[in-house]
């Protein structure tokens, strides 16, 4: 059998087909889907934020990023000034990736101990555990260093130029909201950066074969991101991307350029559980593949995190989560998918 599993591959064999270990039976998942939205929340809309009025030090804007973060978890970010063109080849060499043979695909098949880098299926959990409709190709890119070039498609030709240039431009977001967000904490503008120690940034490619019964799969399970802030770049053309809303799963709707920001874990754990770091979802389509690119800012993995002075200050207020590395903080979490459950936070 192949070292990896693809699910783009058992779809190509038979589209019809379904293997038990993807179907699920929550109870709450069987009236979504699919074009199904879910109805109380189709007049949502995620809040957007514009990053040139942020940056410019528009109050209403750094008050419209704290009420997102502190709300909903996720916003939508546009005028990013990442270039639409960049964006579209973004997305091309990705497709064009996923579209080659799976032999090529697997010359970057990530190891099936480690699961932290190359080409597979998305999820590690345990064996009895349902699977996701999905897959993936998972990349180190900042630092350098990080980076195996066994890992990097070299077909097509141009990915690798293209996907620089793309995750240095959502480097540059990152950074912008984190000097917003570094203000409205309480710290200069580099506050944020600086916790960090060094800034890592991996990317994530999805690939989500259309299901016949879209209803009946999940393309990737409940999760938060263990990481600072996720940038997700998404097809403007299917929709998948769902959220936890006040109880519910909120679809995301597809803002055409735009960028989905969410708060990762270790930004709630820094304010202390004022930004919260939201479990979200995704579903796959019938009639189309959907693919989207997840680029985790996230810190190096000695830097120890802790709630921020400034956010527990204040009486009455307690410290919701003990300090912590970071690196052991991403073991644990990687502890909690292997035992099945979804969300690891760590509390006093
Ligand atoms: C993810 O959580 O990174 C996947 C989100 C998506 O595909 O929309
Ligand atoms: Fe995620």
């Amino acid at each position: 059998s192949p070292p990896v599993e693809s699910v783009q591959e058992l779809v190509r064999r038979d589209p019809t087909r379904i293997p038990d270990e993807y179907v699920r039976d929550d109870d709450d998942h069987d009236e979504q889907g699919d074009a199904v939205q879910p109805h109380h929340f189709s007049s949502l809309q995620l809040p957007v934020v514009d990053l040139s009025l942020l940056s410019g030090g528009h109050p209403d804007e750094a008050h419209k990023l704290d009420m997102a973060c502190r709300e909903w978890g996720f916003f939508q970010v546009v005028n990013h000034g990442v270039d639409e063109e960049l964006l579209l080849k973004t997305k091309d060499v990705t497709d064009k990736f996923f579209e080659l043979p799976f032999e090529e695909k697997l010359k970057h098949s990530l190891d099936t101990e480690r699961f932290m880098e190359g080409y597979g299926r998305s999820y590690a959990g345990p064996k009895d555990q349902k699977r996701d409709w999905g897959d993936m190709l998972m990349l180190m890119v900042y630092p350098e260093k990080f980076r195996s070039s066994k890992y990097w498609p070299s077909s097509p030709p141009e990915f690798m130029e293209v996907i620089e240039a793309f995750s240095a431009e959502v480097n540059r977001v990152a950074r912008e909201i984190l000097a917003a967000l570094s203000l409205l904490m309480g710290m200069n503008r580099d506050g944020l950066l600086e916790l960090h120690k060094e800034v890592v940034q991996v990317l994530r490619a999805n690939y989500y074969p259309p299901c016949c019964k879209p209803h009946q799969v999940v393309g990737i399970s409940p999760h938060s991101d263990a990481c600072t802030i996720t940038l997700l770049l998404q097809d403007d053309q299917t929709t998948g991307l769902q959220i936890q809303h006040a109880g519910k799963w909120a679809p995301v709707q597809p803002i055409p350029n735009a960028l989905v920001a969410n708060v990762g874990d270790v930004l709630e754990i820094w304010s202390n559980g004022r930004y919260k770091s939201i479990e979200h979802r995704a579903m796959p389509n019938s009639a189309r593949a959907r693919i989207s690119l997840a680029s985790f800012v996230c810190l190096n993995s000695d830097a120890e995190i802790e709630p921020l002075e400034a956010a527990v200050g204040g009486a009455g207020h307690t410290k919701m989560y003990g300090k912590i590395k970071y690196g052991d903080y991403v073991k644990r979490v990687w502890e909690t998918i292997q035992s099945g459950k979804t969300k690891f936070m760590q509390r006093v």
